[in-house]
C-alpha cells in the first residue's frame, strides 16, 4: 500500500509551492481568502472574510453581493468565451449536443423567465427530477439566477425517496422530464414524480420536458411542457443581487439516523470553494475539455460538472445513460471523440471498466488525456495501478479527491497545480489549502502516526454548508458535538511518516454502494414498510466492483412463513420504492436481532457474524441466542433453502 510511485514528471515540475501556498491559507487566511475569494466578480465587495460569532454556524465573506450564474455565464458571454463549448453532451444513442456559453446564457434566461411567470421567487423552493440532460444544468443555473433555492433529487430514486425531499424542502415546483434513458430502456420519471406527489402539499406547478416521448398524463392546470413555458428565446431575466450566505441548493444525503439530511450550500463561500479547487486539485488550462463522468444528481455533478467549471470558463462534459451501453468502451470512445484532457471518475467505475480487460482502452487513442481523477470512495491499488498504466500510459497523475457533500468541494487531493511531489497508491494525499485536519482518538486525542482514527477539521472553509435545512440543531449535534469545536466528518483515517492521509471508510452506519452513499436506517424503513416484516437491520458487505452490498436481516410477522418468494418479492418493490441502487443483495430471515439492552441493533456484531469474524465485545449485547440465529439464517440461505 505504502508503495511510491516513479516520480510523476508533471508532479515534480512544481514540486514546493504547495507547501509555502498551504501555510500560507493556514497562517494568514484573511489575506489568502481575500486574494482567492476575487476568482468571483462580486456586485458589491464583503465586509468581513468570516464570520465566526455564531460558531459553528459560520459565515463567509459577509455582506459580500453577487449572482451565481452571472459570474458562470454571462461574463464569459461578455469576454472571448462567447462562443466557446460550455457543455458537450453525449446521449446514451450517441448523439450529442454542443452549448456555447452564448447559448446556454439564452436556456438559462428563457427558463428563468418560465420560473418567475411561474410564480417563483427568490428563496422559494424548487425540485429538480431530471435525467443527465442538457436541461439539467439550465434549469439549475436559472434557480440561481433568480435566487430560487433548488434540490436536485438523483433520477435513479424512487417515489417516496421524491416525496420525502418535497416534504422536507417544501419545494413549490418540480421540474421532470416524460422519461429518462439508461441502459438501452426509459425511465418514466413523470409517472414517478406523479406517484410521488400523491404524498406531498405544497407542489403547485409540475414542468415537464419531452425528452423520451413516451406518454404521459398531464394534470390540467398544475402541469406545463418545458418547451411551451420557456419558449422566449429572447428573454433577458436581470440576475438577482445574492448574499453570499443566501442559500443556493438543497442537497439531500444519508446520515446514521433519521431521514435524509439536506445539505445547505449558500452562493458566496461555495462558489469560491469549488471553483478554487477545481483549479489546484486539476490544474485545467484554457483549451482543455474536461469530463467529470457522474450525475448531477450527486454533490459530485454540482460541483464539478455544473457549477465550478463553468464558474472557470472551461468546456464541461457530461453524458447520459451508463459507462458501458452500448458497450464496455464507451468512456474510452468518449475520451478519444472530443480529445478529453482531464478525466475524473470513481472506483466502482474503474474496477467495472477494468473487469473487461484492456483491450477496450488500447484500442482508443487515449494520449489527450493529461490528468486523471477518483472521488466517493477509497481507490485499492490494483485499481489505481490499472488508471494509472492502462489508461494514463503511466503519464498522467491520479488526482484522488476526498471530499463530501457537506464540504462542498475537495478537502483532500493532490493539487497539480500547485505540485506534490511523488503520489501513494490509495491516499488522497494531501489537504487542500485552507483545511485543517486532524486525526482523534476516541477520546479526542490526536493519533500518532499510522494510527487509525476519526478524521476532523479544525476550521471553517469557504465550501462548508450552511447548515441542515430547517435543523439547526441536527447540524450542530451531527457534525460539531462529537469532538466539540471541530467538523466530525464521519470518517476513519490515518496519516503516514511522510504526512499523507489515507482514508479508511465510515465509521459509523453509512453504506457505499458504487460510490452512492446509503444510510442504513433508509433502507430499514423501506423493509419495515412490508406487511409482512417486523423489524429490520440492514449491514454492508465488501464487493469487489461496487465496493460494499447491501445485506438484510429481517423478522418475519407471526404466522408468516417466509420463502424465496417473499424475499424476491420485497427485493423487486424496494428497488422500485428507493431507486435500483438500493437492492439488498440478501435478505436473511431471522426471529431475533442482535440489541443493546436498551434496544439499539447491534450492527456491528451482524456483521461480524456475517463475515464469520469475531464480534467484539459482547457485554451489552440483550439476546446472545440472536447470534447463533443469525449464524443458522445465513447458513440456511447457503444452502439455499430459502
Ligand atoms: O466516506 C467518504 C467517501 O464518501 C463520503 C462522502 O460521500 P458523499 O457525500 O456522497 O460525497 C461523495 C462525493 C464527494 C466520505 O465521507 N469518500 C469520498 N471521496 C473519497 C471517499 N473516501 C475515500 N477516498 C475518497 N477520495
Amino acid at each position: 500500500m505504502d508503495e511510491n510511485l516513479p516520480l510523476n514528471e508533471y508532479v515534480n515540475h512544481h514540486k514546493g509551492s504547495y507547501d509555502q501556498f498551504y501555510k500560507e491559507s493556514l497562517e494568514n487566511p484573511e489575506k489568502f481568502w481575500q486574494e482567492h475569494s476575487k476568482i468571483i466578480d462580486w456586485y458589491r465587495n464583503f465586509d468581513q472574510v468570516l464570520d465566526q460569532s455564531s460558531a459553528p454556524f459560520y459565515r463567509w465573506f459577509t455582506n459580500g453581493k453577487l449572482n451565481v450564474s452571472y459570474n458562470a455565464l454571462d461574463r464569459h458571454v461578455k469576454s472571448f468565451r462567447r462562443n466557446k463549448a460550455a457543455i458537450i453532451w453525449v446521449g446514451e444513442d450517441g448523439r450529442e449536443k454542443i452549448v456555447t456559453y452564448h447559448g446556454l446564457l439564452k436556456r438559462v434566461n428563457a427558463f428563468a423567465k418560465a420560473l418567475i411567470d411561474s410564480g417563483i421567487r427568490k428563496g422559494d423552493r424548487v425540485a429538480i427530477y431530471l435525467p443527465m440532460v442538457i436541461e439539467t444544468p439550465v434549469v439549475m443555473l436559472a434557480c440561481a439566477r433568480i435566487g430560487a433555492v433548488f434540490t436536485v433529487i438523483f433520477s435513479g430514486f424512487g417515489a417516496s425517496a421524491i416525496a420525502e425531499r418535497i416534504n422536507d424542502c417544501g419545494a413549490k415546483v418540480v421540474i421532470t422530464a416524460d422519461g429518462g434513458r439508461r441502459n438501452g430502456k426509459i425511465i418514466p420519471l413523470k409517472n414517478i414524480v406523479d406517484e410521488a406527489l400523491e404524498d406531498t402539499k405544497t407542489v403547485e406547478t409540475v414542468i415537464v420536458l419531452k425528452n423520451t416521448q413516451n406518454e404521459v398524463d398531464m394534470v390540467e392546470g398544475r402541469d406545463f411542457w418545458y418547451h411551451e413555458v420557456a419558449s422566449d428565446e429572447r428573454a433577458l431575466v436581470e440576475p438577482e443581487r445574492m448574499d453570499s450566505n443566501d442559500p443556493l441548493f438543497i442537497l439531500y444525503t444519508s446520515g446514521t439516523t433519521g431521514k435524509p439530511k439536506g445539505v445547505v450550500h449558500g452562493n458566496g463561500g461555495y462558489s469560491v470553494w469549488v471553483s478554487n479547487t477545481l483549479k489546484w486539485a486539476f490544474d485545467p488550462k484554457e483549451d482543455d475539455r474536461w469530463w467529470c463522468a457522474a450525475d448531477i444528481g450527486w454533490i459530485t455533478g454540482h460541483s464539478y460538472i455544473v457549477f465550478a467549471p463553468l464558474l472557470l470558463g472551461l468546456t464541461s462534459i457530461m453524458y447520459e445513460g451508463s459507462i458501458t451501453y452500448p458497450g464496455p468502451d464507451r468512456m474510452w470512445q468518449i475520451v478519444e471523440k472530443y480529445g478529453v484532457n482531464i478525466l475524473y471518475t470513481s472506483p466502482t467505475a474503474i474496477r467495472m471498466l477494468m473487469r473487461y480487460g484492456d483491450s477496450y482502452p488500447k484500442k482508443y487513442d487515449l494520449s489527450s488525456l493529461r490528468i486523471l481523477g477518483s472521488v466517493g470512495e477509497p481507490i485499492n491499488p490494483a485499481a489505481w495501478h490499472w488508471f494509472y498504466s492502462v489508461i494514463g500510459s503511466d503519464r498522467c497523475p491520479i488526482i484522488d479527491t476526498y471530499w463530501q457533500t457537506e464540504t462542498g468541494g475537495f478537502i483532500i487531493s493532490p493539487s497539480a497545480n500547485l505540485g506534490i511531489g511523488p503520489l501513494k497508491p490509495g491516499s488522497a494525499t494531501f489537504p487542500m489549502p485552507g483545511i485543517a485536519p486532524v486525526i482523534l482518538d476516541e477520546n479526542g486525542n490526536e493519533c500518532k502516526e499510522n494510527e487509525k482514527g476519526y478524521i476532523c477539521i479544525q476550521r471553517p472553509w469557504p465550501g462548508m454548508m450552511l447548515t441542515l435545512n430547517g435543523d439547526d440543531e441536527r447540524y450542530v449535534k451531527v457534525y460539531f458535538s462529537r469532538f466539540p469545536g471541530r467538523y466530525f466528518n464521519g470518517d476513519f483515517a490515518m496519516k503516514d511518516k511522510d504526512g499523507y492521509y489515507w482514508l479508511l471508510g465510515r465509521s459509523d452506519e453509512v453504506i457505499k454502494v458504487s460510490g452512492h452513499r446509503l444510510g442504513t436506517i433508509e433502507i430499514e424503513d423501506a423493509l419495515v414498510s412490508f406487511p409482512e416484516i417486523s423489524e429490520a437491520a440492514v449491514i454492508s458487505k465488501p464487493d469487489n466492483v461496487k465496493g460494499e452490498a447491501i445485506i438484510s436481516f429481517v423478522i418475519p410477522k407471526r404466522g408468516i412463513t417466509p420463502d424465496r418468494h417473499l424475499s424476491e418479492r420485497i427485493k423487486k418493490e424496494v428497488r422500485e420504492r428507493l431507486g435500483p441502487i438500493i437492492v439488498p443483495e440478501e435478505i436473511h430471515f431471522v426471529e431475533s436481532l442482535p440489541k443493546t439492552r436498551s434496544g439499539k441493533i447491534m450492527r456491528r456484531v451482524l456483521k461480524a457474524v456475517y463475515l464469520n469474524q469475531i464480534p467484539g465485545d459482547l457485554t451489552t449485547l440483550e439476546n446472545e441466542a440472536s447470534v447463533e440465529d443469525i449464524k443458522n439464517a445465513i447458513e440456511m440461505l447457503k444452502k439455499e433453502k430459502i
